[in-house]
């Protein structure tokens, strides 16, 4: 949102934290961006359930306000709707308005609770299922630490597979969560768009990245935003 349309009301700070004492907007969305919770709760009318500005399925809606050119003031981290992913269609991110059930994508409601609490009312996955607005403990914003993929394990479950299978007619996929071999079988480390080994050509976005022990996971081939599929250019926003 910019800031001009925002509506203050004077105490909702003291209102929400009275409510919850834990609850606190983590830099960068608090007193480094001059943000408080005013700018993303209203007490009253509002349409969400959980005093956002925005209905519940709409949290992407209010984290887009602020994530978007001429957004929130020297906002560098800018996501459009364009950007969106829908499977076989185009998109640079993430979905964030789908349903987390997605039999063609093989995806299932997240069993961690984390996750599985803030689905939006209709069950659909927003920006807020995968990030906690308020604590940056696991950054950027995480609601579990990814490392090694548990984020993406949890709605993608049925693509955790370690061994390579042949073709049964069920789904295929690629494996995760066994290490990348020799490079006398694999090229270890994969080369890169300059034929040399990784990260020789100087752009750190494509290059591959393995768990620990070198295990390849979803995350060593899969972006999450800022991903255009041209190992050639600089992912970024
Ligand atoms: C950057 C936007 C943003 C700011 C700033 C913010 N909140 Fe929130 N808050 C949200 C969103 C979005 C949700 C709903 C998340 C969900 O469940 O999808 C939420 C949920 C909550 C909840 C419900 C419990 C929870 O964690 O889901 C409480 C309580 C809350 N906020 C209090 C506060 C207080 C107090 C402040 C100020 C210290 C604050 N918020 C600042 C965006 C924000
Ligand atoms: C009131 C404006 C505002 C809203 C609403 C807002 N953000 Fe932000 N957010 C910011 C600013 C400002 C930054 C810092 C941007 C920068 O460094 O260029 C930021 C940074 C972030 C980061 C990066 C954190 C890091 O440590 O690098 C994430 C992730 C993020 N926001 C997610 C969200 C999500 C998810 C929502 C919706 C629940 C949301 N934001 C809503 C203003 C906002
Ligand atoms: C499926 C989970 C998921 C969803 C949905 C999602 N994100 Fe993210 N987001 C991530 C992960 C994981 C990262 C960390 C990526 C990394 O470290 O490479 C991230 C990173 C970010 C960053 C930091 C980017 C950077 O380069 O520093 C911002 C900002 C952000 N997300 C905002 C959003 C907003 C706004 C939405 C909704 C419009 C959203 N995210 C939806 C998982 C998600
Ligand atoms: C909360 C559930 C959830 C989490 C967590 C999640 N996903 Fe997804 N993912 C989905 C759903 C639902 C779809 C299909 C609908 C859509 O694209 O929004 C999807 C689609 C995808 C697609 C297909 C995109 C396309 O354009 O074809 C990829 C790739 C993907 N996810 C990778 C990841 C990775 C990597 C992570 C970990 C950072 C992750 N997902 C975390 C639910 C999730
Ligand atoms: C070795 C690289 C690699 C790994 C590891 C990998 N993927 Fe993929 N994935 C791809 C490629 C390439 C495609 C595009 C396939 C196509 O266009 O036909 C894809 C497509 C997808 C799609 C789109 C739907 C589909 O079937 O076409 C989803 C969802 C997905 N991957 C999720 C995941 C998840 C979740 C993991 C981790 C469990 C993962 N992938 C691990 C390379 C990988």
């Amino acid at each position: 949102m910019k800031k001009r349309n925002i509506v203050v009301l004077a105490g909702i700070a003291a209102i929400l934290v009275g409510h919850t004492a834990v609850v606190a907007a983590d830099d960068p969305h608090g007193a480094a961006n001059s943000i408080n919770c005013d700018q993303c709760h209203i007490t009253h009318g509002t349409l969400g359930e959980i005093l956002v500005n925005s209905a519940d399925s709409l949290v992407s809606t209010l984290c887009l306000s602020c994530h978007t050119p001429g957004g929130w003031a020297g906002m560098t981290l800018e996501l459009s709707s364009s950007q969106r992913a829908q499977p076989g269609v185009s998109g640079t991110s993430h979905g964030w308005d789908a349903a987390a059930r997605n039999a063609a994508v093989g995806t299932l409601p997240p069993q961690t609770t984390a996750l599985l609490e803030h689905l939006s009312a209709d069950s659909t996955v927003t920006c807020a299922t995968c990030h906690d607005p308020h604590n940056n403990t696991v950054s950027p914003f995480l609601r579990l630490d990814n490392s090694a993929n548990a984020l993406c394990l949890d709605c993608h479950r049925q693509r955790n597979i370690s061994s390579v299978k042949t073709y049964t007619g069920s789904d295929l996929s690629h494996p995760v969560g066994i290490a990348l071999p020799s490079t006398a079988t694999f090229h270890n480390p994969p080369l890169d768009t300059d034929g040399n080994p990784q990260p020789s050509d100087g752009n750190t976005t494509n290059d591959y990245v393995f768990g620990t022990g070198g295990t390849v996971m979803c995350t060593s081939c899969h972006g999450i935003h800022y991903t255009d599929s041209n190992s050639a250019t600089v992912d970024g926003p």
